[in-house]
């Protein structure tokens, strides 16, 4: 899901974390969100004002009673505007000022105005986050509806190891996605993706394989389960972690990958194939390690077109193919849907810097076999994966009254 539009009131409040709100700051902008950042007088200590008022470009906030300020009721007019409230990092003092409702300065003070959700993201050291008084003012905040995310647990500023690092910035990200579409418009639908590379293994330490890192199916699996959808993520070797809630099916080789799709495809709505399949395997893998220093012929086989296969069972599924190209994308994609017998092909053109194989973004040109086309502007992953879901809701609709007779 793409943030445009969206306004953002970004608390900090006094931790060593401080800087990473910068990062989170510049992520939150990169995917097209406006956002007002405001500084409690502790996080002033860490990190300097014009840090965060370069990357947002707003002026920053921290004084309830700015004589500069336009509006002398600003935190009202701020929290009336915002879609969001996250405070990042969030000390052990501002949840205890927060669940008592303490007001004294801009930020509480606006945290008691605001009536857009609020994501609290606590960072802290680990026998801080597990006080009593922490655990009971955690517990008051979430009864009242908010959201207080789970430190990460590992080394810590202090010089300890325990649970009250700040969380991973994705992590943030989707959490507040979450708080942001109450819309569950594929609650009932049942998913099926594929991700990541395949590996065919020539002997027992080599294989042939490709670039795919599985970020573009782990978004398309991420955004299905955020919007309500049930997951199964089938997927080749990745660095990544499984989106909680999917039911991962992880596999090595295309064969492997064929298996685990026929498997799980009478029961799926939707199979979207956003793997990078690899075409060939060798025909003999050897059980031993072959020596090096001598020239070597491998003789490849192909193997099975998963999704070619998948359309001409005719599920009673949406289909969903993408296809990396590197040349004349338009043609050769519309001839590759034809070919495979499929709904929906997304294309990527992969000679492309910046975007397709490993890339955090992606630009794509969306082909249907009732011959539209329609191109999206480059992206980061997560949003293309909603513009794609959002197109085969729609898609599927207008087949539906197509199909029903006038
Ligand atoms: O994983 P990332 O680093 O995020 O990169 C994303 C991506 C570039 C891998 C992704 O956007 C993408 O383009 N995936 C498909 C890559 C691919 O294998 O394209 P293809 O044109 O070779 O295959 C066309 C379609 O047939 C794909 O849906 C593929 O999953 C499927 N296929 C291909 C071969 C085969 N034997 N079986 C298949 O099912």
């Amino acid at each position: 899901m793409s943030l445009d539009g969206r306004e953002l009131i970004l608390g900090v409040t006094g931790s060593i974390a401080a800087y990473k709100a910068v990062y989170l700051l510049r992520e939150l902008t990169r995917l097209g969100a406006s956002v007002t950042v405001c500084l409690s007088e502790h996080a002033r200590e860490f990190v300097g004002p014009l840090t965060f008022r370069t990357l947002s470009g707003r002026a920053v906030l921290s004084n309830l009673f700015d004589p500069q300020s336009a509006d002398a009721v600003e935190h009202v007019a701020l929290a009336e505007r915002a879609h969001a409230v996250i405070v990042a990092p969030a000390t052990a003092n501002v949840l205890a000022k927060a669940a008592h409702g303490i007001a004294d300065d801009f930020l509480t003070t606006l945290l008691l105005a605001a009536r857009a959700p609020v994501l609290m993201v606590p960072a802290m050291d680990g026998g801080m986050w597990e006080h009593a008084a922490v655990t009971a003012n955690v517990a008051t905040l979430r009864r009242r509806g908010v959201t207080v995310l789970e430190p990460e647990t590992g080394a810590l500023a202090s010089g300890l190891s325990g649970k009250g690092r700040f969380p991973d910035i994705d992590e943030i990200v989707e959490a507040l996605r979450r708080l942001l579409v109450p819309a569950r418009d594929l609650a009932g639908e049942r998913l099926l993706v594929t991700a990541g590379p395949t590996r065919e293994p020539i002997d027992p330490v080599r294989y042939i394989s490709n670039r795919s890192s599985g970020k573009m199916g782990y978004g398309l699996a991420t955004a299905a389960l955020r919007r309500g959808a049930e997951v199964t993520l089938v997927s080749g070797p990745t660095a990544l972690t499984p989106p909680a809630g999917a039911v991962f099916v992880p596999v090595q080789t295309a064969e492997e990958m064929r298996e685990a799709v026929l498997h799980h495809l009478d029961r799926a709505t939707i199979v979207v194939k956003a793997a990078a399949v690899a075409d060939y395997r060798a025909r003999h893998a050897s059980s031993t390690k072959i020596k090096g220093k001598r020239d070597l012929t491998l003789e490849l086989t192909p193997n099975a077109d998963i999704l070619a296969e998948v359309a001409a069972r005719r599920p009673n599924a949406f289909v969903v193919g993408f296809a990396a190209e590197t040349d004349d994308v338009a043609a050769n994609a519309r001839a590759k849907l034809e070919r495979k017998g499929i709904d929906l092909l997304v294309a990527n053109d992969v000679s492309q810097q910046g975007i397709g194989f490993e890339a955090e973004d992606n630009e794509v040109l969306l082909l249907d076999r009732w011959g539209g086309v329609r191109p999206l502007p480059r992206m980061p992953k997560p949003n293309v994966a909603d513009a794609i879901l959002s197109h085969v809701l729609s898609l599927r609709t207008a087949a539906a009254t197509r199909k029903t007779p006038a």
